[in-house]
This record gives C-alpha cells, structure tokens and sequence, in this order.
C-alpha cells in the first residue's frame, strides 16, 4: 500500500526541531539544562498573559471566532493598515504554508529564496510540488537580494527574504525590499519573514509595514513565539493585500487559531511593559554574548536578532556536544547547510554568563 503516498512525501525529510530540555537531561543525565537553541523570549511568558490564560480556561469548551477577528483588527490598527490585509494563524509556519498552497501551482511554479535558510520555505515547496530555486550567498553570508531578483521569472510565486535573518541576524532594510519589490517580474509576491523583526533597530530604518501601501506585491509574515514569549501557543500573522488575504481566509482550515492564542495575543499586545523590558534584555545580552564571543576567537556575525550566528576557531560540532554534555543547548547549523557555524539566542544575564563560561573553558 505503500504506493499511496505520493512522490513528495516518500524522500520527504521532516522538520529538525531545535533539540528539548527533555532530550537533555535525559541523555546527558544533567539536571540544570540551558536552551538557547530555539530563539525563545528570555523572560518567558508575560505575567499579564499568564492571567489572561488563566481567565479564559473556564470558555475553551467554546470554538473561538473563526479568523480570530479581534486579534487582526488589533495588529492593524498598530500596522496601519486595514483588517481585512491581516491573517492570524496557528504561528507564521501556517501563514507560509497557506501561501504557498493558494499562490503557487504545483508543477509549474517556482519559489525563489537564498540557500542557508530556515527549512520550511524547501519543506512546502516539495510538498506543494513547486521548485525550490536557491540563490547562493556567497563568502559573506550575506542576503544576496540583486541576485534574487535576477532568478525570478514569469513562473515565480514566491520571493522570500528572512530579515533579520536565520540563522546570520542580518537585516535588509526597509529601502532595500522595496527596491526587490519593484523589481520582480510581475506576478511574484515577495514575502518578508520578520519573525525577529521587533529586535531590528533603528525601526524607521527597517520597518518594511508602511511600504504595504505603495507595493501590491509584499507579504509581511510576523509572528508571537519571540518577541511576545508565546511559543508554545502558535500564533503568529501575515501582513498582504485584501485580495490575497480573503483567498487565504476563503481556502484555509477553520479554528486554526484557538480561543487561549487569540486572547494571549491581544493581551500581549497590550503589555508594552514586556514587550520593552524583552528588547531591552536582548540588546544587552546580545552585545555581551558578542564580545564575550570575539574575545574568545569567535567570528560573529552581527545581528539584528535575538541570537548570534559564530564560527568557533576550532571545531563547531565538538564545541556544541561539550556544552551539551554540561547541558547547554545552542544549535549547530550543519541542519541549514553551515557545519562550522552555531547559533546561540540570547538567555537571561545568568544563562549567557553561564554560557560565555563553558565557552571559554571548552575553547
Ligand atoms: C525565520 C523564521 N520564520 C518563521 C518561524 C516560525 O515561527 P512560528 O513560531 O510563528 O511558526 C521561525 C521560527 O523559528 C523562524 O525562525
């Protein structure tokens, strides 16, 4: 019976998840484990969220509103932009995922993006059946967006930036994209992944939300797992067109988004409170972690995220199994193609001391 699952699925290689505080401490058997492998808020969850939650448990036996209404007026309003441009989905892998399923015909389409990439963009192109064009980014590592638009053509869907970047950090500013817009053939949407985009300073420099009105081809996708702590919730959005935005609503699965992640997003969204005290956290950490890391004979990579990529001066996957054997877990990224390097997302003052110990000891 095997012969029923189609070509795709049968060599499809699935998603490697960063490794779990469980995988851990059961392998290593260390009982204290730092994660700063998933890019994960450093302060957990927001204390107003948590009560929120806590309220709402009492109605989940209730379906929530389908296309979480109230959430999308709230974002944009604060994106200025109208609601019916925002889609709200169970974290922005729904939102790429439902892109490519409405915009991209399978055996005739192609999606364009540069190589060393966050792994869902070739996950949904073989699923859907549509070609994966890689861009290479040359020795710099850096966003080769001239070249992206040099690969499209009439058959392209899809042109998708990471800015900040995952894994390097690096942002391509909000004058740049614009340009890469304007210079698609016509048909090819480009689509920006701001998961980070919060950490991204000074925002009038990288911004991309108020180019919306000007372009007809671009799709912000944001989402709350970083910023905003709620990972484990799934919610994240798209920012696009009406026209595109009532097909995704019109073609999607019902309830995606449940009733406790709409309720925490809108109670996030409120909480500025967090949403500072994070980004203040970060910066900080974030520039500690890449002088602690340069001292130490690191290259780092520098960033506009809440995490660093670091080519160690010695070997990268024995640096990542001696601090996951003192229960550190940072990612190594042989998964996107950059076996010398790692990544490490910024943790609380105590995780990154912590970390810059090991690191320094192990080096
Ligand atoms: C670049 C990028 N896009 C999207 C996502 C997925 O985010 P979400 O949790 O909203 O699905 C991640 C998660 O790590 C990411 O790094």
């Amino acid at each position: 019976m095997k012969e029923r699952v189609r070509k795709q699925i049968l060599d499809f290689k699935p998603y490697t998840p960063g490794l779990t505080l469980e995988d851990i401490r059961e392998k290593y058997g260390v009982e204290q484990v730092i994660k700063l492998a998933s890019n994960e808020n450093p302060l957990g969850v927001s204390p107003v969220v948590q009560k929120v939650l806590g309220r709402r448990a009492a109605e989940v036996f209730r379906y929530p509103q389908n296309h979480s209404p109230r959430l999308a007026a709230a974002l944009a309003q604060r994106l200025g932009v109208t609601p019916d441009m925002v889609v709200v989905g169970n974290g922005s892998d729904e939102i790429i995922d439902m892109l490519y399923r409405v915009v991209a015909e399978p055996g005739r389409d192609n999606v364009v993006c540069y190589e060393h990439s966050f792994s869902m963009y070739r996950m949904c192109a073989k699923l859907c059946g549509v070609e994966y064009r890689e861009v290479p980014r040359g020795h710099g590592l850096g966003l080769p967006l001239a070249d992206l638009a040099r690969v499209a053509d009439e058959h392209t869907a899809l042109v998708i930036v990471t800015s900040p970047d995952n894994p390097t950090g690096l942002a391509a500013t909000a004058k740049e994209l614009g340009e890469l817009a304007r210079a698609l053939p016509e048909g090819a949407l480009l689509v920006v992944d701001g998961a980070y985009a919060e950490f991204a300073r000074p925002e009038e420099v990288y911004e991309a939300a108020p180019r919306l009105a000007e372009l007809e081809n671009l799709v912000l996708l944001r989402t709350f797992s970083k910023a905003y702590g709620l990972a484990g919730l799934r919610l994240g959005y798209g920012v696009m067109p009406a026209w595109l935005a009532s097909y995704l609503r019109r073609a999607r699965i019902p309830f995606t988004v449940n009733l406790a992640a709409e309720a925490a997003g809108l109670a996030a969204l409120e909480d500025e409170t967090f949403l500072n005290e994070t980004l203040r956290v970060v910066w900080q950490g974030r520039d500690y972690l890449a002088s602690a890391l340069a001292e130490m004979g690191c290259e780092v990579t520098p960033s506009q995220a809440n995490f660093l990529m670091f080519r160690p001066p010695s070997d990268a996957e024995a640096l990542f199994e001696n601090l996951l054997r003192r229960g550190i877990i940072v990612r190594h990224l042989k998964s996107f193609g950059l076996p010398e390097h790692l990544r490490v997302n910024v943790g609380t003052g105590r995780e990154n001391a912590a970390f810059a110990a090991a690191c320094k000891e192990l080096l």
